[in-house]
């Protein structure tokens, strides 16, 4: 469906045509003065150079031509050369009907080509606690997914998990420290290892940070949690085994808090699954010529002539032959094309990884391993901050565990759900879960990706201002006009495939509303494109605004006239799907009352 923008360009470059001036000088976009007018060209400046003639001659003789236009209502020249538009109010409520007659239910958006998309975000490292850090790359990843689901293509999340790193040397090296006589540490063993895990979740939990710190302190010990490290890679069957535990105790615990955001994978793998496939990628960047050896290492030289900044080789193998999270990341393309075939790999981690990220694109295309025109995108986000401006930590200081987040909220929801009223327990707690999720999704979300945020638990769980909460209360306002309109009798229609009939609007405020809906199709494609969801909530902060100035304006349900009041029902309705839709692809939903 076209866009109203392109629409309305249709027409005014028509009429630069006809007054002989060149057509482009025609396109049309959003008015930055929305005080003024609603769209805006600023052609005629530009013909003034061509034509040597006034802007604002050539811009009245154009508006001259629109005055009496299907689309355009009322267009001005004014000075020195601008054409200010607003568009027909009848064609506005005939644009939204065409809108919710699309027939995939999508509201106009188009998708030309249907793509294959991986999303790469998660990126746990098992054995280790998920902390405030990970929140991000979850958040962020999981709407990255759902958008580009929405927009109709084929798309894997993958939360390709750190599973093959000095991470599991070193849990390794603790259990044989503290459980030296496991079977997995005896190398004449031969029998089938045991069942259970040796550890439970939470010991695991803390065998990591004492290992870590240990190996920082004891060269020894860090020594031989390189040699486990090897061992394990090397295929040593104990170690395999033992490594097996961690990775089960440990991913069923990652599970649950996934869960507990609402985030989903389809694919879990990780690191170590492209272990087998090294060896041959390495053959074929040798044989290939691109790589050379750099102080006993193994690397491909990525700068290009261009870059003003440093541009460092990317390592394919340490001088003792070991691989390194660059080799993994590589194979791992090399894996995912042949696999999957796909358009796009968007990875999502934090923004200290930009060069890395560089590097690794860079010689994936140097090197064809994928082809040059499909889209490998890093989306470097920004640290998590508390309000004192450093990195989000509990009231003791230590590292913020994700559960503990969520929580906190939640009780703060719920504090704030049970004041002054008297609700049913459960109902609050799943109420305070749904809105607590929504305010700490949209508190991330809502801020560009690669900016530092501060986590603000009084501001995010607000029910004003630019919050989650505030979205899903204007979300139960419109269910519950529609709920009281459907007990009343009336039919509340659906949304999806059926041309609804909206009133021509006869406020501005009405006008306003149906105009934000129009943006619908534009922001997600954006959205998509840009790999960008704040621009979703920068849109339906302004639906909810424009919602709630026409709720405070107009009286929906005591309207008499029941045509018209039917036209509010299909606005309203539309403007749920919208919000509906729009918080779904965000990660979270809305409960059916607050
Ligand atoms: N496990 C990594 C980390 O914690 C993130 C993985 C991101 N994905 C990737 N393909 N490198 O930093």
């Amino acid at each position: 469906m076209k866009r109203i923008v392109e629409l309305i360009s249709e027409e005014v470059k028509t009429a630069f045509n006809k007054c002989r001036y060149d057509e482009s000088l025609g396109a049309v976009s959003i008015s930055n003065r929305p005080d003024l007018c609603q769209y805006q060209c600023n052609g005629a400046m530009a013909g003034a150079k061509l034509y040597h003639k006034a802007p604002i001659q050539i811009a009245g003789e154009v508006a001259g031509l629109l005055k009496d236009n299907k689309v355009i209502d009322t267009i001005e020249a004014v000075n020195p050369g601008f054409l200010n538009i607003n568009i027909r109010r009848d064609w506005l409520a005939q644009y939204l009907s065409d809108m919710t007659a699309c027939q995939d239910g999508k509201l106009g958006i188009e998708v030309p080509v249907r793509q294959t998309v991986i999303v790469d975000y998660g990126g746990a490292n098992v054995a280790k606690p998920l902390h405030v850090g990970h929140l991000r790359s979850a958040v962020i990843g999981e709407s990255i997914k759902r958008i580009s689901r929405y927009m109709g293509h084929e798309t894997i999340g993958d939360v390709h998990l750190g599973d093959w790193g000095l991470q599991m040397g070193l849990v390794i090296t603790e259990l044989k420290e503290r459980k030296p006589e496991l079977p997995y540490f005896d190398e004449d063993y031969e029998g089938d290892y045991p069942d259970e895990a040796p550890f439970t979740i939470s010991e695991l939990e803390e065998i990591y940070p004492t290992a870590s710190g240990k190996s920082k302190e004891d060269e020894d010990y860090k020594k031989r949690a390189m040699e486990a490290t090897a061992k394990l890679q090397n295929g040593v069957r104990g170690y395999r085994a033992l490594w097996k535990h961690i990775i089960n105790v440990s991913v069923a615990d990652l599970r649950r808090n996934y869960d507990s955001l609402d985030v989903h994978f389809d694919l879990w793998k990780g690191e170590s699954d492209v272990h087998d496939i090294i060896p041959g990628m390495v053959k074929y960047l040798k044989d290939g010529g691109y790589t050379r050896v750099s102080d006993g290492a193994l690397v491909v030289d990525v700068k290009e002539e261009t870059d003003t900044k440093e541009m460092p080789p990317c390592m394919i193998l340490k001088s003792d032959g070991a691989s390194l999270y660059n080799t993994t990341d590589l194979a791992t393309i090399m894996d995912r094309v042949k696999t999957y075939d796909p358009d796009r790999i968007v990875y999502l981690t934090d923004k200290r990884q930009n060069l890395y990220f560089e590097q690794v694109f860079r010689c994936a295309r140097k090197t064809h391993l994928i082809d040059e025109d499909k889209e490998l995108i890093h989306i470097g986000f920004g640290t998590v901050n508390g309000k004192d401006g450093k990195p989000f930590k509990t009231r003791d200081g230590g590292v913020m565990r994700l559960e503990y987040l969520i929580s906190d909220i939640n009780e703060r929801m719920y504090k704030r759900i049970t004041e002054n009223r008297e609700i049913d327990e459960a109902e609050a707690k799943e109420i305070s879960r749904i809105v607590g999720l929504a305010a700490i999704k949209y508190g991330d979300l809502s801020n560009q990706a690669s900016k530092d945020y501060i986590f603000d638990v009084d501001k995010f769980t607000s029910s004003e201002g630019n919050t989650g909460p505030y979205i899903l209360y204007t979300i139960v306002r419109i269910k519950s006009i529609l709920d009281k309109y459907a007990q009343a009798g009336g039919t509340v229609p659906e949304t999806e495939g059926v041309r609804l009939k909206f009133n021509v609007p006869d406020s501005a405020s009405e006008a306003d509303l149906m105009l934000c809906l129009t943006g619908f199709a534009e922001t997600i494609e954006g959205a998509y494109k840009e790999a960008a969801p704040h621009r979703i909530c920068a849109y339906i902060y302004s639906l909810a605004n424009a919602f709630n100035s026409f709720y405070h304006e107009v009286r929906i349900l005591a309207e008499e006239d029941a045509e018209k009041k039917e036209g509010y029902i299909a606005l309203l309705a539309l403007t749920k799907k919208v919000l509906s839709d729009c918080i779904d692809m965000l990660g979270f939903g809305a409960p059916d009352r607050m």
